[in-house]
């Protein structure tokens, strides 16, 4: 277990284009960090470049101690979980979880007790000498899991490892990945474009749009204080009410006196901002930077000078 840091570090893949620029973070020991954002905005490539399956081109990426900008995949200590996880079908779960070991030579008894142990974590003990084809999706996730988490490495890497699950499967998994992780304690990146699940899963949230950080921070504080208006667009379900202001006058009490116009206004018309109840708003305003801070169902300006 280690922290992985980021400095600097940016991407030119060979034809020229662009997919990540100047990413600084710190991830620290022990946490779990998710890479949300749209499609296309770097996410994949961030964790390629970690996991030494993609060159690093600007930067530095350092997991422990050690700089691995030049560390071949195998010598970088980490394990990655992607969305298409392929079991040997051939082989048991047992021997699925164990496989790295022993290509490892990591001796039979030794091998046996970690398999054992990760299995009754993953809740996958009672299967141990199925095959793959006798689990259902789930176990078999759990499965690729564990064969990842198995052998101890600094740093777990998941990419969209929930992607092909049917939405109820899913939800599961979504819980028992996070027990997963505390109960391991691994340094873990996981990459979703999914925010509910970037939201419900990481102890912080690191957005990018275009190959560029846009915020760093605990779940609530995105969701309470988004940095910018992409941010704030896309945390939060249902999606957040965007108005056009301006800002004449700052202090306390404006939001009130601005809920209290627009229903004064007509309301829910057409052409007409609706500010529904329970929902949040965040006002663009000139200057302005908006939060979602007190104002439950409504909004809250405060303005920068
Ligand atoms: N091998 C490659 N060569 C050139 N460009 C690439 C290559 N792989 C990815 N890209 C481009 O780099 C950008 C980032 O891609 P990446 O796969 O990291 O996105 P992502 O955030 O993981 O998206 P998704 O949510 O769709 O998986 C995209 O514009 C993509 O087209
Ligand atoms: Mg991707």
């Amino acid at each position: 277990m280690a922290e992985v840091v980021f400095s600097g570090a940016g991407k030119v893949y060979p034809n020229g284009t662009r997919a990540l620029s100047s990413f600084d973070l710190h991830v620290h020991e022990g946490e779990f960090m998710v890479f949300v954002g749209p499609s296309g905005c770097g996410k994949t490539t961030a964790l390629r470049m970690t996991a030494g399956l993609e060159p690093i081109t600007e930067g530095e990426i350092r997991i422990g101690d050690r700089v691995v900008n030049k560390l071949d995949p195998q010598e970088r200590d980490v394990a990655m979980v992607f969305q298409n996880y392929a079991l040997y079908p051939h082989m048991s779960v047992r021997d699925n979880i164990g496989f790295g070991l022993k290509m490892r030579k990591v001796p039979r008894a030794e091998r046996t007790r970690r398999v054992e142990e990760i299995s009754r974590i993953l809740g996958l003990d009672e299967m141990l000498d199925r095959k793959p084809r006798q689990l259902s999706g789930g176990q078999r996730q759990r499965v690729a899991m564990g064969r990842a988490i198995v052998r101890d490495p600094a740093a777990f890497l998941m990419d969209e490892p929930l992607s092909n699950l049917d939405a109820r499967l899913r939800v599961q998994m979504r819980a028992e990945i996070s027990r997963i992780q505390r109960e391991v304690g691994a340094t873990t990146i996981y990459v979703t474009h999914d925010q509910v699940e970037a939201m419900t899963m990481g102890d912080r949230v690191a957005v990018l749009r275009k190959g560029h950080l846009q915020q760093v921070d605990e779940p609530q504080t995105l969701f309470d204080s988004p940095t910018n208006l992409f941010v704030a667009s896309f945390i939060g379900s249902p999606e957040m009410n965007m108005l056009e202001a301006e800002v004449e006058r700052a202090g306390d009490g404006i939001a009130d006196e601005l809920v209290e116009a627009h229903a004064g206004a007509g309301g829910t018309g057409p052409g007409r901002p609706r500010i529904l109840p329970a929902r949040h708003a965040w006002a663009r305003a000139g200057l302005a930077q908006a939060s979602r801070s007190r104002y439950s169902g409504c909004f809250a300006i405060h303005a920068e000078e």
